[in-house]
């Protein structure tokens, strides 16, 4: 089927990070007054290489490494929690983020042991804030760093 829309309404994969895709995920940019919102890839790959608990994901559409997330369910806790999240500047307003968290959180409710998703942001991302209220992620207030924590009660 044609796609006039732009990329909306192709399907997005979540793929693990590897070889193939590592490239790719260092590759993708944000907008300059973005870029205080998240950590850099670099950064967050360099992280998740020591944390076992760290499960990174490229956010993947028709083929092509188009955002990354990041998140932790450890299975000693019955929280999730998405700390790094992002889709390329070039692929924005598309859809895709929000259906890249559709997707982390189906592969989060997966995991039996996981009762909440929890995510954090600045106060003033208000792409953010929307993206993740539309999910029914309920603003706690900020954390000591000053940044929302929203919370997302799975129903099972
Ligand atoms: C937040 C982000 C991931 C959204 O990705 P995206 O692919 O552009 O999002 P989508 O096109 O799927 O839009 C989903 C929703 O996000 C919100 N949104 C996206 N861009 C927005 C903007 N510029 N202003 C306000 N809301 C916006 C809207 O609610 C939108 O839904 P709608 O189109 O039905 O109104 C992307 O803007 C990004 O990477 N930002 C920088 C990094 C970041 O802030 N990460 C999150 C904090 S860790």
């Amino acid at each position: 089927m044609k796609d006039h829309a732009g990329l909306s309404d192709q399907p997005v994969a979540l793929e693990p990070v590897g070889k193939g895709n590592r490239a790719a995920i260092l590759a993708l940019e944000l907008l300059p007054e973005q870029q205080e919102f998240v950590a850099s890839n670099a950064e967050s790959l360099a992280e998740a290489r020591h944390d076992d608990e760290a499960i990174a994901r490229a956010v993947v559409a028709v083929g092509r490494v188009v955002g990354f997330l990041m998140y932790s369910a450890p299975d000693d806790d019955d929280e999730a929690i998405i700390y790094r999240f992002m889709i390329d500047r070039r692929e924005q307003g598309k859809g895709l983020g929000r259906a890249a968290v559709a997707m982390a959180l189906e592969e989060i409710r997966r995991l039996e042991h996981i009762r909440r998703v929890s995510i954090c942001y600045e106060p003033e991302n208000e792409a953010a804030r929307r993206l993740y209220a539309s999910f029914g992620f309920v603003e706690q207030g900020l954390d000591e760093d000053d940044e929302m924590i929203a919370v997302l009660e799975l129903s099972r």
